[in-house]
């Protein structure tokens, strides 16, 4: 399965994660569970004798785990000029920024922009809007793009449809209603999150309700123009659009829809015109395939940091260290 996949590539090139819900037992469970199983070098953010009570309640193994209480931290300062400088510029003062970074999430986001760690992953706790805003604020947009969107990684029992059975579906839920150069830049970003992830080419789908001008709409009209922008910035990127979903990922409708195209009907990564479509998508594939949707995982990012589902188990993160690791190798 594609979770085991990325746990051993996580675990050859161990990469170092942040927690900042280092207090929350599922954060000390997985932390353990990461360690032992030597997936990630792992932090903890949080009162030491907090976490240390909680994994002796857990009976959860905390040897080459390391917890770092931030706000008395020697390093805290410099995370506090840090954020003070990266948003000055939209009024925050010096001690606003104090304050702020008392927030384990944004201490931990500061801490891989300092390159303390190679990536943060949170959100056991913390909504997806504070997660995305503190490492929006923190982190930032990858150099060369303005965007940063997520994805589910889809997987489906039916291994006849995408990459056995293996999909990149967005965006899922970060932009809701994503401008021209904001879908290319989805689709841009989410091939490359399938190659670094699946570790096969990407064929991108720019899916709409119509194939090939079957339509007339300015909503189509957007995703042909956002195709076209891919086409330009990548011109060795297989993408093809506008197609319907149908005509994405079966083969013998691809070809009735759109001949000669090598993306329909064989379509790996799929991006959805707006955050609707994407998150009603993938909440129906799951259910009615009985596959299974994991994220949301970030792109765009200038380094990773990944957002949970606030009812996620140890294992849940145990994946999104291992997937963040990954990014963090790429
Ligand atoms: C992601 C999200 C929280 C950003 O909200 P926001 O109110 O724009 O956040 P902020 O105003 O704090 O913006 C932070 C900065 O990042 C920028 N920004 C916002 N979204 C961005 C994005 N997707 N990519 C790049 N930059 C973005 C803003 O323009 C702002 O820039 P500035 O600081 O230079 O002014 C918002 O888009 C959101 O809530 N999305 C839906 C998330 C959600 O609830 N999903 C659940 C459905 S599954």
């Amino acid at each position: 399965m594609i979770l085991q996949s990325i746990r051993e590539r996580a675990a050859i090139n161990r990469k170092h994660i942040v927690l900042p819900e280092g207090e929350d037992p599922r954060s000390i469970e997985a932390a353990g569970i990461c360690v032992s199983e030597n997936i990630a070098k792992i932090t903890l953010l949080g009162r030491e004798d907090v976490i240390k009570r909680k994994a002796d309640e857990g009976g959860f193994n905390l040897n080459g785990v390391t917890i770092i209480n931030h706000r008395k931290s020697t390093d805290f300062p410099d995370l506090v000029r840090l954020y003070h400088q990266l948003r000055k510029s939209k009024g925050v003062t010096l001690e606003e920024s104090e304050e702020i970074v008392k927030d384990a999430l944004y201490a931990g986001c500061l801490m891989v922009n300092l390159g303390m760690a190679d990536g943060c992953v949170s959100g056991a706790v913390y909504s997806t809007a504070a997660v995305v805003r503190a490492a929006l604020h923190c982190v930032g947009v990858k150099e060369g793009f303005h965007t940063v969107s997520s994805f589910f990684l889809m997987v489906v029992p039916d291994k006849k449809f995408g990459y056995e059975g293996t999909f990149v579906y967005a965006d899922c839920g970060v932009v809701i209603e994503p401008t021209i150069p904001q879908l290319a830049e989805i689709a841009i970003e989410s091939a490359h999150s399938f190659e670094i992830l699946v570790g096969v080419q990407p064929k991108v789908a720019m899916l709409a309700l119509s194939t090939k001008g079957s339509a007339k709409h300015a909503i189509v009209e957007k995703v042909i123009k956002a195709t076209e922008t891919v086409k330009a910035r990548m011109p060795e990127l297989e993408i093809d659009g506008e197609l319907q979903g149908d005509a994405a990922i079966v083969p013998s409708v691809g070809e009735a829809k759109a001949p000669g195209s090598t993306v329909a009907g064989h379509a790996n990564v799929l991006i959805f015109p707006d955050l609707n479509a994407g998150n009603i998508a993938y909440k129906l594939t799951e259910r009615l395939t009985g596959g299974t949707a994991i994220g949301p995982i970030l792109q765009g990012l200038a380094k990773p940091c990944n957002d949970l589902s606030r009812g996620c188990k140890a294992a849940d993160i145990v994946d999104a260290v291992a997937i963040t690791s990954v990014q963090a190798s790429a």
